[in-house]
């Protein structure tokens, strides 16, 4: 059964690419929305040539069993806080976040892989289109599999400086002293790759299960898992190899319908690690009340 949300979706309007789509199915057209991409599914990266999907491994894309069942509801439970207690909360947690920087130099000191664990866990919190949950976070400590990670995005780093960065994208990345060298990613003791699932499967892996708004549902678990690296003290680095996605993928052997969504390194920082003196803008300056 569709859900709310899902009607709602298809019953609004939708690109042209995906109507057409949608129409030369023999099938009832698939629920639509503007999230998703009519141009995706053509994209080379997902289907390499030569490479078959093997229908029989199961991966996180999958949908579990009974998914597709309706839902029962269960009451709605959080925790409740006095108006004062609210108030500091907010004030230590907007401050705690206003700490988080970019770091680019980390220590070798190991983390605790159960930490990586509840990190991702918070992170797999995220909201997302239809619950779809379109994330695959994966965690390379191996040595060698860091220094290949490394290898290829200097590689295709040092072209972007060289060839396929504007003028004004090397002037605005100046002033952060950025360069194609990435030594953080062997320096810092896990990298996450975060992987955004285009579509998934449904049960069998007969059929595709389309994922809506699925750049915008990463990127909420992203933003969640920055701040879980936050609340415990160790820092991250977003970063977007550009060009280096799809032989990514294929180092660390996840299926074609995953694409790289963002490079995580993770650790603590360098103990002599210096960030660039940003200012951010104040809050005036990004809240309008209406
Ligand atoms: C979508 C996105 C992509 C980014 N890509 C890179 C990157 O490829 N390399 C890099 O060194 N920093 C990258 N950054 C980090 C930004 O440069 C950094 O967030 C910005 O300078 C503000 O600094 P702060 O994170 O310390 O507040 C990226 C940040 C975002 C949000």
């Amino acid at each position: 059964a569709a859900t709310a949300e899902a009607e709602i979706k298809a019953s609004s309007d939708f690109k042209a690419g995906a109507t057409k789509r949608a129409q030369a199915s023999a099938r009832p057209p698939p629920v639509v929305d503007e999230s998703v991409d009519p141009e995706e599914d053509d994209d080379e990266d997902e289907e390499e040539a030569g490479e078959s999907e093997d229908k029989t491994d199961k991966d996180s894309s999958e949908q579990s069993a009974g998914e597709e069942a309706e839902l029962s509801l269960v009451p709605y439970s959080n925790v409740a806080y006095s108006e004062s207690e609210m108030l500091k909360r907010a004030t230590d947690f907007a401050n705690l976040l206003s700490r988080r920087r970019s770091c680019r130099q980390f220590s070798e000191r190991p983390v605790d892989p159960e930490v990586v664990r509840l990190l991702v866990t918070a992170a797999g919190s995220s909201p997302s289109g239809a619950h779809t949950e379109p994330w695959t976070y994966v965690c390379v400590t191996n040595e060698l599999m860091k220094r290949r990670i490394r290898e290829i995005v200097e590689e295709e780093e040092e072209i972007n400086y060289a060839r396929r960065m504007s003028a004004e994208w090397k002037a605005d990345l100046a002033k952060l002293r950025t360069s194609w060298e990435k030594p953080y990613l062997t320096e810092a003791p896990v990298i996450v790759v975060l992987m955004r699932q285009v579509h998934g499967w449904r049960s069998g892996r007969e059929e595709k299960r389309q994922h809506y708004y699925s750049e915008i549902s990463v990127s909420i678990s992203a933003g969640l898992f920055l701040a879980a690296v936050q609340n415990v003290g160790l820092c991250t680095l977003t970063s977007t190899p550009m060009n280096a996605g799809p032989a990514l993928r294929r180092l660390l052997g996840r299926p074609p319908n995953e694409k790289v969504h963002l490079l995580l390194p993770l650790g603590y920082a360098a103990h002599n690690a210096q960030v660039p003196n940003l200012t951010r803008k104040p809050v005036e300056k990004i809240m309008v009340n209406i």
